[in-house]
């Protein structure tokens, strides 16, 4: 099955996509984390990246669409995959379109904007694997170490309050539109994303029928 997760900055799609990739034996192609690795080794993709990122503004179409196109042929993608924060926009909703893919289910996972500004400011992220907790609502076992890798946890630098709040101005002018795009299709699920997160996600597993 080929999925894409929809939704706000901080809406949960990295913690869902990571529930959903154990369930269901699928790839999680990220492009935030794709991106943030980029910036981690210097590359030029980084590079290019560094100021979007920490305006909080979305890359240019092209380099994303270039990205994702080279990640859905390697063979793990195969028997299918998980799309977590690809497409953002329009014309890169259209790209994937134009592939020789068809998309099964487009899961939109719905938090207000209030709500979101208070699960960035708790966001911390494992440096070494990039597991996502959460100092309130998805504590790690031990204070500061990922549950996983025993790598130190951090903040990441784009969730500066400011920095979240033109991320959610983005979100709403330019990744928004594609809840219509996708309805349009009949391959729209909207989950409400509030409330505990193996609440949400078995009503995500629930939509997907799997
Ligand atoms: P990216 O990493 O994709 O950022 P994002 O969409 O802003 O997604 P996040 O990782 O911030 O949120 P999430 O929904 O995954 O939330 P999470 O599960 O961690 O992209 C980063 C940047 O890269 C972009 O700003 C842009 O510059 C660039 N970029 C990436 N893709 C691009 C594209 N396609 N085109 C152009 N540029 C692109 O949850 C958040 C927190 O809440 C966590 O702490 C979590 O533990 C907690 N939480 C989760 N669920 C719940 C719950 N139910 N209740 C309470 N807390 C919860």
């Amino acid at each position: 099955m080929n999925i894409v997760l929809l939704g706000a900055p901080g809406a949960g799609k990295g913690t869902q996509a990571k529930i959903l990739s154990d369930k269901l034996s699928l790839p999680i192609i990220s492009t935030g984390n794709i991106i943030r690795d980029a910036l981690k080794s210097g590359s030029e993709l980084g590079e290019k990246a560094k100021s979007f990122v920490d305006a909080g503004r979305l890359l240019p179409d092209n380099i994303v669409i270039d990205i994702v196109k080279e990640r859905l042929d390697q063979p793990d993608c195969e028997n299918g995959f998980i799309l977590d924060g690809f497409p953002r926009t329009i014309p890169q909703a259209e790209a994937l379109d134009m592939l020789d893919i068809t998309i099964d289910r487009v899961i939109d996972i719905e938090v207000d904007d209030e709500e979101i500004i208070s699960r960035m400011s708790g966001r911390r992220i494992c440096e070494k694997c990039g597991n996502s907790y959460h100092l309130i609502y998805n504590k790690p076992n031990v204070d500061g170490v990922c549950n996983t890798c025993a790598g130190a946890l951090i903040q990441r630098k784009d969730d500066h309050p400011d920095t979240v709040k033109e991320r959610l101005r983005v979100y709403h002018n330019e990744t928004e539109p594609l809840k219509l795009y996708y309805k349009k299709q009949d391959k729209l699920i909207i989950i409400e994303g509030h409330g505990d997160i193996q609440e949400i996600s078995k009503k995500v597993i629930s939509a997907l029928e799997v």
